[in-house]
């Protein structure tokens, strides 16, 4: 939430300043601005900021270029203080204009603090929190003369959550960023460095990184980069080398990111498997830092995470509480540490986030680490802070995820919760381990299985235009149903219709219908069913086609994700999307699939914007 990058080198500042704002606006987009130290003695400082887009800045600046600059900060902007506009964009002016500073996170004593300083007469441009941040810092520049001191003063009396970058006009050498909470990391080139909310930004110019601790204060100049703690005293970041390739942070010829990303699903699926299971069958999760022995103690489970990933924490609970026999419950980040949950050393925290840096889950992550639990976390970013703060780690391998409504960080989290549930069982013996190997070759037959299902989407897309187009019948929304894992692919696929096509959609466990939800349904209604394996005279499969059958009654339009060759369910449904056979705990690796793509067509035929969708941002790192 929020994307910020710094620039001190040898190229242009604004190009590399802009070119990383394109590469983290899916942290923001609600404005975007730069702030430039011009080159030479006089230095001096060129600031452009728009409401909107980034193409709306860049715009401005092809009309009105600024002077030559090789040191410069940029900012993307998810508004939380002050609406989107111009004057609320960042960079943020000291009162003196010689300061200019970007913010990402919430300035918890900001009122108390523009108090204090309109009482010593300083006039506000804007109604952000981070407009106090500019000002105290122009004011201990004036007197500290040094802008890394002037930031550490300013950091003591700070809070909450805050990633700052500045720079000071009359210094076209340095840009010092500080770190409480939010993201920052650093990119070390050649006679060049970084700072940005995240590696995407700078991966183009390098791979060699620096992750920074908490409350960390971070100076960067032509000659280096140097760390030292909000008290003042010297510290250290720890370097990293991004295995990122730069392509995928490009479109690749797609229309969208997230058409390109969900098609990427079967290798990053793959890659995520990939050297976790050796030649004897036994599962190695290298990147974990926890004993055998530590899963053995394990006696309960919890999720937490927020949005997509919570939903592939719905479906881990199917799985572990199968395999392992041990509790788990699945909890919303937001929601976990402030209803006391009962932890203690015995517990297992699994921590589920994309980004590594959802604060809601950060603080959950903390929480737990309180009540002393082990915290096991799965992450896609490499040097975030989640993994960082964990007991364990274990990375999925999606690679960068542009679109903000996750596709492959999704089936990839369930690919590494489900060798989370098979590695418990394998050590806790719960399992024989022909069982164990058994769902294990299901697994690595699985990207085969979603390339499958990738290569029928056509008929899906065609259907979902359809929907969207006679979006005025049926009461203008779209209802998801499922029963056992079906159920979160449920909400998952809801929550991508939601997000892509601002549409009333809804998931519901099937059962649950009956008990209320079902009057929502009218003629034309839409229902989207995630139908389990008709084999073995499912119980569940009966239950559910049941419930299609109650809705149909009542004029629902039935859609429904079956396994292939599943005549009952085609025998009720009005469309059908048939999906290869999988093991019932397995099966939401392909489910889902369809599920995206019908929110990606449905929304491009209203004309939405697919991987920028209104008012969202992908890390959200805010509480
Ligand atoms: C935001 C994004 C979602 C994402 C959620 C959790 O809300 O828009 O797509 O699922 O954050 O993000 P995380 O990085 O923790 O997985």
């Amino acid at each position: 939430m929020c994307g910020i990058v710094g620039y001190v080198g040898r190229r242009s500042a604004v190009d590399v300043v802009i070119d990383g704002l394109r590469r983290l606006e899916y942290r923001g987009y609600d404005s975007a601005g730069v702030a430039l130290v011009a080159d030479g003695e006089a230095g001096g400082l060129e600031v452009d900021k728009r409401a909107g887009k980034l193409a709306n800045l860049e715009a401005a600046l092809a009309d009105h270029p600024l002077p030559e600059s090789f040191c410069g900060i940029g900012h993307t902007r998810w508004a939380t203080h002050g609406v989107p506009s111009d004057r609320n964009a960042h960079p943020h002016l000291s009162a003196d204009g010689r300061i200019a500073l970007i913010h990402n996170g919430i300035i918890e004593n900001f009122a108390q603090l523009r108090a204090e300083l309109e009482s010593d007469g300083i006039e506000f441009a804007s109604d952000t929190d981070t407009e106090v941040a500019a000002h105290l810092l122009g004011r201990e520049y004036v007197m500290e003369g040094n802008l890394t001191e002037a930031m550490t003063r300013v950091c003591s009396r700070l809070e909450g959550a805050f990633t700052l970058l500045a720079v000071a006009a009359d210094d076209p050498d340095t840009v010092v960023g500080a770190r409480r909470n939010s993201p920052l990391v650093v990119g070390l080139g050649r006679d060049e460095y970084f700072l940005a909310s995240d590696v995407a930004a700078f991966i183009a110019y390098t791979t060699d990184a620096i992750e920074l601790g908490q409350d960390q204060i971070v100076t960067i100049d032509r000659s280096g980069v140097s760390v030292r703690g909000f008290d003042g005293s010297p510290s250290e970041g720890k370097p990293f080398s991004v295995d990122w390739d730069i392509t995928a942070a490009e479109k690749g010829g797609y229309e969208t990111f997230m058409a390109k990303e969900l098609r990427e699903q079967p290798q990053a699926v793959a890659d995520t498997l990939r050297g976790r299971i050796d030649e004897s069958g036994q599962i190695v999760l290298d990147e974990v830092r926890m004993s055998d022995q530590d899963f053995r103690d394990v006696d309960k489970v919890f999720i937490i995470a927020c949005g997509t990933s919570y939903h592939a924490g719905l479906v881990t609970k199917y799985a572990i509480e199968h395999w392992t026999r041990i509790p788990c419950e699945v909890e919303l980040a937001s929601e976990f540490r402030y209803r006391d949950p009962v932890l203690d050393r015995s517990t297992l925290v699994v921590a589920i986030s994309q980004s590594g840096e959802t604060m809601d889950t950060l603080m959950a992550v903390r929480h737990a680490k309180d009540q002393k639990a082990r915290v096991l976390s799965i992450s896609n970013t490499v040097g975030s802070t989640i993994p960082r703060e964990s007991d364990a780690v274990l990375y999925t391998r999606a690679g960068i995820e542009v679109a903000v409504a996750s596709t492959k960080a999704f089936l990839t989290q369930l690919a590494a919760c489900y060798l989370v549930g098979l590695h418990l069982a394998q050590v806790r013996g719960i399992k024989y381990a022909d069982e164990v190997s058994a769902v294990l070759d299901e697994l690595v037959a699985a990207p085969g299985k979603i390339a499958q299902v990738i290569e029928g989407l056509e008929p899906v897309r065609q259907m979902a235009r359809d929907c969207a187009l006679n979006g005025g019948s049926g009461g203008g929304r779209v209802l998801f149903i499922g029963r056992h894992v079906g159920y979160p692919v449920a909400l998952e696929g809801a929550l991508k219709l939601k997000e892509l096509a601002y549409l009333h959609a809804e998931g519901f466990a099937a059962g649950e219908l009956k008990h209320g939800p079902i009057s929502l349904v009218e003629e034309g209604t839409p229902v989207i069913a995630i139908v389990p394996s008709p084999r073995g005279r499912s119980l569940l499969h009966d239950k559910i086609i049941s419930n299609i059958q109650e809705v149909k009654a009542r004029g629902a339009r039935v859609i429904a994700v079956c396994e292939e060759g599943d005549r009952i369910t085609s025998a009720h449904a009005d469309f059908v999307i048939e999906t290869p056979a999988s093991p019932t705990l397995l099966a939401p690796l392909l489910t889902a699939v369809p599920l995206q793509e019908f929110a990606i067509e449905f929304a491009t035929a209203l004309g939405r914007d697919i991987d920028q969708p209104r008012n969202l941002a992908k890390s959200v790192t805010v509480e």
